[in-house]
């Protein structure tokens, strides 16, 4: 059932939540275990979690109908939350950060990078690259399959999105954007303002960080202006357009805003569900076998994937679909009300942050079977509509839904497949893998792994 935003509270309480307690406990509690701080709120108090977080009223919205209500029906009431508006000292008014207007422009003009068939031909890139991978790892040497992911899904975005090899610059893009990854963190959220000039060490990070995109992305810009037009790739689509409401060409600080965000947001995120799904295929050898068998049926003859091949591959899809359930790279979604209004039955004052948090939903059991297991087979076996839409939403909804969704779709069955066909890894660590949620959901201290060839 939609509950109506615009209705007027039926009685105006407050929603459920946990006292003020102790200034600041609340907010280490946040920073120690982000996820599991979610989790608790919402198996403790509901649907709707009313809480104070780092000097703001909160809401944690845990039920479908709510989630679908602030990201679709209600999408106008909301801008981004705290954190992204803050990553605007970085992305400026790139796709991600942007609002309104400027934001529907902006989205307007990069989708064709995007459509059916543009997407297609990048299949080819996104096996061959793996296949390289593939072919670079040694038999039993301990990996951080983390980082490997990574490296491999920046090389994709920047060979398939701004036509350059960025081998070799792999460690130093991961660098950098650890030192902006500063902004998950709910102290320095509040500190962000004064990062322009802190002498901290953190700040001093941040802003060295910020030049070094800066130098990357103006430097693929100059480049792209000495050579010429490429093969109609991003840096082509954005030099080559017009504002629509001026009639001139934008200027480079927009084109970096929108580069440095589709580099940015169009890696780490699909390099970090690949390597979730390698940590469950190692811990679950019914599921690996199964996605071996699917393999070596359906691509005999070592022929790379592409996205003819896609079909072939569901159980593939669904190992894929289940790690961005379980470990979803985007673990939650902010928002602030701009007016107030009702949600459910309580209202939510203008200012406040709405929180929506994909690992907690993802994980209920009003929705998922034995939520807390890796079962794949979950994703061929159920119906359609056997769950409300906004119970699986790892790429968000509405507006701002993730644009590179069907991309990062492709991506990860390709990688996988093409790595899966050649390679099975196995844990060489064993203590227990812990996540990282920051910005993205990460392995805490990687992802360490062997491998042992299969073909
Ligand atoms: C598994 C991989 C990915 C996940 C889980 C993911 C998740 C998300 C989510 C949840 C959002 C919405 C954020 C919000 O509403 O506040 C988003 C937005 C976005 N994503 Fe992704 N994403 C992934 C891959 C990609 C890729 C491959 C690209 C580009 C090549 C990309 C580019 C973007 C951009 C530009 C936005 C902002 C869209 C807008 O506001 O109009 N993402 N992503």
């Amino acid at each position: 059932m939609i509950h109506s935003l615009t209705r007027p509270p039926l009685a105006p309480q407050r929603a459920p939540g946990p006292g003020f307690g102790i200034p600041g406990q609340r907010m280490l509690a946040f920073r120690r275990n982000p996820t599991g701080f979610l989790t608790d709120l919402a198996r403790t108090y509901g649907d709707i979690v009313r809480f104070p977080l780092a000097g703001q009223t909160a809401f944690l919205l845990n039920h479908p109908d709510f989630i679908q209500q602030v990201l679709v029906t209600e999408q106008e009431n909301f801008t981004k939350g705290r954190a992204l508006q803050q990553m605007r000292r970085v992305l400026g008014d790139g796709l991600l950060t942007s609002e309104g207007g400027q934001h529907q422009r902006a989205r307007r003009l990069v989708q064709p990078v995007f459509h059916h068939e543009r997407i297609a031909s990048y299949g080819a890139v996104m096996s061959a690259e793996a296949e390289s991978t593939a072919a670079g790892w040694e038999e039993a040497a301990a990996m951080d399959v983390a980082q490997a992911m990574n490296h491999l899904t920046l090389r994709i975005v920047g060979r398939t999105l701004f036509g350059v090899d960025l081998a070799g610059q792999e460690t130093q893009v991961a660098a950098a954007l650890d030192d902006l990854f500063v902004l998950s963190d709910p102290v320095y959220l509040l500190l962000a303002p004064l990062f322009a000039w802190l002498p901290t060490p953190t700040a001093r990070r941040f802003r060295a960080s910020t030049e070094f995109f800066d130098r990357l992305i103006y430097g693929l810009i100059a480049e792209r202006r000495r050579t010429g037009a490429g093969n109609g790739d991003l840096l082509d689509l954005l030099l080559a357009s017009v504002d629509e409401e001026t009639g001139q060409p934008p200027d480079d600080q927009f084109i970096r805003d929108q580069s440095l965000t589709l580099l940015l947001a169009g890696h780490e995120t699909t390099a970090n569900a690949l390597a979730w799904c390698w940590h469950l295929l190692a811990a679950h050898p019914e599921s690996e076998a199964r996605l071996h068998a699917e393999l070596d049926e359906n691509l005999p003859d070592g022929k790379l994937p592409g996205m003819a091949e896609l079909g072939d591959l569901p159980f593939t899809r669904a190992v894929f679909s289940e790690a961005l359930r379980l470990y979803p790279p985007a673990w939650a979604i902010g928002r602030t009300a701009i007016n107030d209004c009702v949600i459910g039955e309580y209202p939510v004052p203008a200012g406040s942050l709405v929180l929506m948090s994909q690992w907690v939903t993802h994980r209920d059991p009003r929705y998922f079977a034995n939520a807390s297991t890796f079962r794949p087979e979950r994703w061929l076996t159920e119906p359609r509509g056997a769950r409300p839409k906004f119970a699986f939403f790892p790429f968000g909804g509405g507006l701002r839904v993730c644009i590179g969704a069907q991309f990062a779709w492709m991506e990860g069955v390709l990688l996988l497949a093409t790595l899966a066909r050649r390679w099975q890894l196995r844990a060489v660590d064993s203590r227990p893998v812990a996540t990282d949620p920051r910005i993205t959901l990460r392995p805490k201290e990687g992802l360490w792994m062997a491998g042992e060839r299969r073909q």
